[in-house]
């Protein structure tokens, strides 16, 4: 079914193109006469339809990895190229648009237009985008459909449980086909249950359409559905290997509940 409803991101000419590469990538933050490195020489490079999960302590990195791979933090050294664009050489309108048209955001506290029905939720984007009409409200039912919640469609988002809100947070972000789609702690605001079907959702997505998913997590749960792990420690990648899903064991040892 889920087949049907997404646009596969084609595949161009360069093939073996990363959804995502950092190299040598440092970012340290300045508050007044402190400077905190956050990021310590970063090389990672996502291919085109991995499921990354980012665990580490809290502190460690994550998150400001992640919006730097997502072109949300500048001023960074070394360089970062999302889909074939150095984001170093790019204007921030382009690289505004550039987000826009090729990645997506699932974000812990679902960040939904409370004012808004699930439905208006999910067509948001495509409206900035400049679709409007028919078309662009059969793409965002066809977006519930594909996350199983066309029952609560014209609810506003205080009506829907944490599993429901975030379920119509990820139909949002992949209603415009998006290549990559980044995550921060997206079933923190979850029960297991919930996180469990989420995690779930995502690998279903990741599986049917290819599309990349990078999860920053400090839940081993979490990570343990991952296609791959990346582990971060003070500002440094110490671990990164695939996962196989059965094998859950090294992860839950090594895990920092951060
Ligand atoms: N905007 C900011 N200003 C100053 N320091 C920051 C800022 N954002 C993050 N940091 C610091 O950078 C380090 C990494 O933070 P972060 O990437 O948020 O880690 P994580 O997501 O793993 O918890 C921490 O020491 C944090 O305090
Ligand atoms: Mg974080």
């Amino acid at each position: 079914m889920l087949r049907r409803l997404f646009n596969k991101p084609t595949v161009s000419a360069a093939g073996d193109q990363p959804a995502v590469e950092a190299r040598g990538l440092r970012k340290a933050y300045h508050g007044g006469a402190v400077r905190v490195e956050a990021l310590r020489s970063i090389d990672l490079r996502i291919e085109r339809g991995e499921l990354v999960a980012i665990i580490g302590p809290s502190g460690s990195g994550k998150t400001t990895l992640l919006n730097c791979l997502a072109g949300l933090e500048q001023d960074f050294e070394g360089d970062v190229v999302l889909a074939g664009h150095s984001l170093r050489a790019l204007s921030d309108d382009r690289r505004a648009r550039l987000r826009a048209a090729k990645t997506g955001f699932i974000f812990q506290a679902f960040n939904l237009l409370p004012t808004l029905s699930a439905l208006e939720n999910v067509e948001m984007p495509l409206l900035i985008a400049g679709q409007g009409g028919r078309a662009a409200r059969r793409r965002a039912w066809s977006m519930l459909e594909a996350v199983g919640l066309t029952d609560r469609a014209h609810h506003r988002p205080a009506a829907l449980s944490g599993g429901q809100q975030q379920r119509v947070a990820i139909a949002r972000a992949l209603v415009n086909s998006p290549a990559i789609v980044w995550a921060d702690e997206p079933t923190g605001n979850l029960d297991s249950e919930s996180a469990a079907e989420i995690m779930a959702l995502i690998r279903q997505l990741n599986r049917e359409n290819q599309q990349t998913f990078v999860i920053v997590t400090h839940s081993p749960d979490v990570a343990s559905s991952a296609r791959r792990l990346v582990q971060m420690r003070d500002g440094h990648i110490i671990r990164d290997e695939p996962l196989h899903a059965l094998d859950t064991r090294p992860l839950e040892q090594n895990v920092v509940r951060g």
